[in-house]
């Protein structure tokens, strides 16, 4: 990978001054001493802080920034994002074309491989990923150890973490043929996992997968299937689940990503990283919120009750949720596209009473000025619950239908990490405001 940041070089202040160049100098007040630093891409590395000392026994200077909202962990070439104009972009292709174009195993190979698939890769890839769509019987076993009424990314996030304990060559994390498996596996079988866990809440058996099927198609079949011999897909709602999951497949370095890189910093194996993705996924600020916008929805009640709810929002007392994204600062452009789909989703399985509600928020939502200041946008969750909801999923697998595709971006950020030479165990600093040295007092001299 070429990298990189350049490493600092301490210059003279007034030399500085003479010739435009890409550093930046800083001059500690405390001590009058002047720091060149380099710049590369807009970027500065916060090692070279460390230098800025006021005595030669100091730690050094280090950055704060809780939440990372300025801070960049990685060198990526997977996802783009330009929050401002609403810009997002895989591996250089937009969106909009992916989702118009694509399929969203094709995507996925795009995401992985860097490259847009050649007729005969497509083939293979999808052959691999549809020879890794069973389980070992032994995981139905574990999934029936769960209670009826248990969410399904609880048992989505323990059941991936299990199959680690199956597949010991997934430790061996430097060599890229098991690397390649376990990419197939997770793939393979995000959808099986999800799907059985839906079967087991109802107390219905599970559909082995149909590999003659589409990856969203066999998905359908594996949830809805009763007593036909074959089940067929509605074409209309195998496509718009396939683009779905094009637009759920990757997002640059949002939450669960930095999950994925942070645990898989520590050299784990990929079920666990991911695993621990798909938690990170589940909070209702991140991929749980698609659930958490139909629950407010079904207390919002009526599109007379819109403006008391906003006003409550208004006042702090809860949130809109679905609006605001900590990167886009205009509408997501996920969130367009998914509003197209919701129409044709409406149109075969006919409007879904909620959707006057929501378009009642967003409507006001885009005049009110605590929005507008804010600059809060409807982001991918707002309208994906209600097409979930009409295509006949229940609430709670919401955030498991975000966390099957999103899978693919896990393992190409994760593969990333793996192959960077930059990278090491991720282990921020922390800033002690707590008590100095102390003794220990025994209990009776205590309070
Ligand atoms: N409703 C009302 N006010 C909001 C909302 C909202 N949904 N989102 C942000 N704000 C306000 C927030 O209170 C703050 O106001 P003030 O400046 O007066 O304190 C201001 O807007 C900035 O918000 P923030 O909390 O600093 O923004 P953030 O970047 O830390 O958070 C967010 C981003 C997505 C967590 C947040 O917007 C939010 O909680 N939204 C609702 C949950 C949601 O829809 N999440 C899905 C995100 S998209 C899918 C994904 O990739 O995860």
């Amino acid at each position: 990978m070429d990298s990189a940041l350049p490493t600092t070089q301490t210059r003279n202040a007034e030399a500085a001054k003479t010739e435009p160049r890409d550093t930046v100098t800083i001059t500690d007040n405390r001590t009058g001493k002047s720091y060149e630093i380099p710049i590369k891409h807009d970027t500065i590395r916060a090692m070279d802080l460390r230098q800025i000392k006021v005595a030669p026994t100091d730690f050094g200077m280090i950055s704060y920034d809780p939440a990372y909202n300025n801070t960049a962990s990685c060198i990526s070439r997977v996802t783009f994002i330009d929050g401002d104009a609403g810009i997002l972009r895989y591996r250089g292709y937009p969106i909009e074309e992916l989702a118009e174009k694509s399929t969203y195993l094709e995507t996925a190979y795009l995401l992985l491989y860097g490259e847009l698939p050649t007729a005969t890769q497509l083939k293979e890839w999808q052959y691999h990923i549809v020879h890794h769509t069973f389980i070992h019987e032994s995981i139905k076993k574990f999934l029936d150890g769960f209670h009826y009424d248990a969410h399904p990314m609880g048992m989505l996030i323990s059941t991936i973490a299990a199959l680690s304990t199956f597949y010991h060559d997934a430790k061996d994390i430097f060599n890229p043929e098991a690397r390649k498996k376990q990419t197939y596996r997770l793939i393979g079988k995000m959808p099986t996992i999800a799907a059985f866990s839906y079967r087991h809440s109802l107390g219905m058996p599970f559909v082995y997968p149909d590999n003659d099927l589409s990856y969203p198609g066999n998905f359908l079949n594996m949830l809805f299937r009763t007593s036909e011999t074959r089940y067929r897909p509605n074409p209309t709602l195998e496509r718009a689940l396939d683009v779905l999951f094009i637009l759920h497949a990757d997002h640059e370095q949002n939450c669960s990503t930095n999950t994925v890189r942070g645990v898989g910093s520590s050299h784990v194996d990929p079920y666990c990283a991911t695993a621990a993705a798909i938690a990170a996924l589940y909070g209702p600020l991140h991929g749980g919120a698609n659930e958490e916008v139909l629950r407010m929805l079904v207390e919002i009640g009526s599109v007379g009750k819109v403006p008391d709810f906003i006003k409550r929002v208004k006042a702090g007392e809860t949130k809109l949720m679905g609006f605001g994204h900590r990167v886009y600062k205009n509408y997501d452009p996920r969130a367009r596209i998914i509003k197209k789909i919701a129409y044709e989703v409406f149109d075969l399985m006919g409007k879904n009473p909620l959707l006057e509600i929501a378009l009642e928020c967003e409507r006001i939502a885009l005049e009110d000025e605590y929005f507008v200041k804010r600059k809060l946008y409807p982001n991918v969750d707002f309208y994906t619950g209600l097409i979930y909801q009409s295509m006949g999923f229940p609430m709670t697998m919401f955030p498991v239908l975000f966390a099957i595709p999103r899978m693919s971006g896990w393992i190409a950020q994760w593969e990333e990490l793996i192959l960077d030479p930059e990278q090491k165990i991720a282990r921020p600093r922390q800033i002690y405001l707590g008590q100095a040295t102390r003794t220990y007092a025994p209990i009776e001299r205590r309070g």
